[in-house]
């Protein structure tokens, strides 16, 4: 007999950091597919998220939108709290609001530019980790994925406050995974190459060429690519997985 619900997300709350696009709204879309009640979260443009939400909606879900910066701690806090009394607890959260991203030759950038990638990708992580990790544990089960990013394993110029901030973010992972696994709490990485969102034609063609001719799926990732791994983790599928790094792009970076 089929089991519709074999991944076990049905009826679970997920809140899904810097979600009103990109790969963040495909996660957020395919959660609420597996039937997730979820919170979406942005930083400035409201007129998106009200486009994002609508089209949950439209599909069946049951979904809010908060507007919170997750680096500050008291917005984190109440998008947590927004969170929870529209939904329950947190059950499933999704770390994946980067903050700016600055290209810039070391030497040329300062540590500002550099702490301002740690907020961006590790404050944000933290502080939400910090609010829904007593709820997990007390009821023995839930799921944090942080995205990340594949340029930590190869390396591209100019981009040293990102991958600072990802080694980083790679670290808190794997303690924050070996401290609550006794509690039933999973915490893995998902680390998606290039992704075609709506930055992406800002990326020079023969760039996009490269990268392709380089990756053995033979094309770019769509947002779609990455949210399917990350559904793996939160699954009860992925339940034995915890403190991993899964790269998701396409093969271009193995091992
Ligand atoms: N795109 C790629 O090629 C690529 C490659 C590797 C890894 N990644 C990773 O994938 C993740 C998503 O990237 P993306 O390119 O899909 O992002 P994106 O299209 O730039 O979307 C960013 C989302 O995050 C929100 N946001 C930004 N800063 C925030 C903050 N401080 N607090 C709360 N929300 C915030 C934005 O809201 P507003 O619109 O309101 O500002 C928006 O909803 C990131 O972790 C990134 O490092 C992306």
């Amino acid at each position: 007999m089929p089991d519709i619900d074999i991944i076990g997300i049905k009826g679970k709350t997920a809140l899904v950091s810097g979600s009103t696009r990109g790969v963040g709204f495909a996660v957020a879309a395919l959660l609420a597919r597996a039937g997730a009640r979820v919170v979406l979260n942005y930083h400035n443009d409201s007129a998106r998220a009200d486009v994002a939400l609508y089209h949950l909606k439209e599909a069946g879900a049951e979904a809010i939108a908060v507007r919170a910066d997750v680096s500050r701690e008291e917005d984190a806090l109440r998008l947590v709290q927004e969170a929870v009394t529209a939904f329950g607890p947190i059950d499933i959260l999704v770390n994946n609001a980067h903050g700016r991203i600055i290209r810039e030759k070391f030497g040329q950038t300062d540590w500002a530019t550099h702490q301002s990638h740690i907020d961006g990708i590790v404050k944000g992580a933290y502080h939400l980790s910090c609010l829904v990790l007593e709820g997990m544990k007390e009821r023995g089960w839930g799921r944090i994925v942080n995205i990340g990013n594949n340029m930590l394993t190869q390396p591209i110029t100019g981009y040293s406050g990102l991958t600072a901030a990802m080694g980083a973010l790679f670290g808190l992972t794997r303690n924050l995974a070996a401290e609550v696994g006794p509690y039933g709490v999973t915490v893995n990485i998902v680390s998606p190459g290039f992704v075609m969102t709506e930055e992406a034609p800002h990326t020079n063609e023969a760039v996009l060429a490269a990268i392709k001719a380089a990756t053995p799926l033979g094309r770019l990732a769509a947002p779609d690519d990455i949210a399917g791994a990350v559904l793996f983790f939160c699954s009860d599928l992925g339940r034995f997985v915890t403190g991993a790094n899964l790269s998701v792009d396409g093969g271009k970076i193995m091992g």
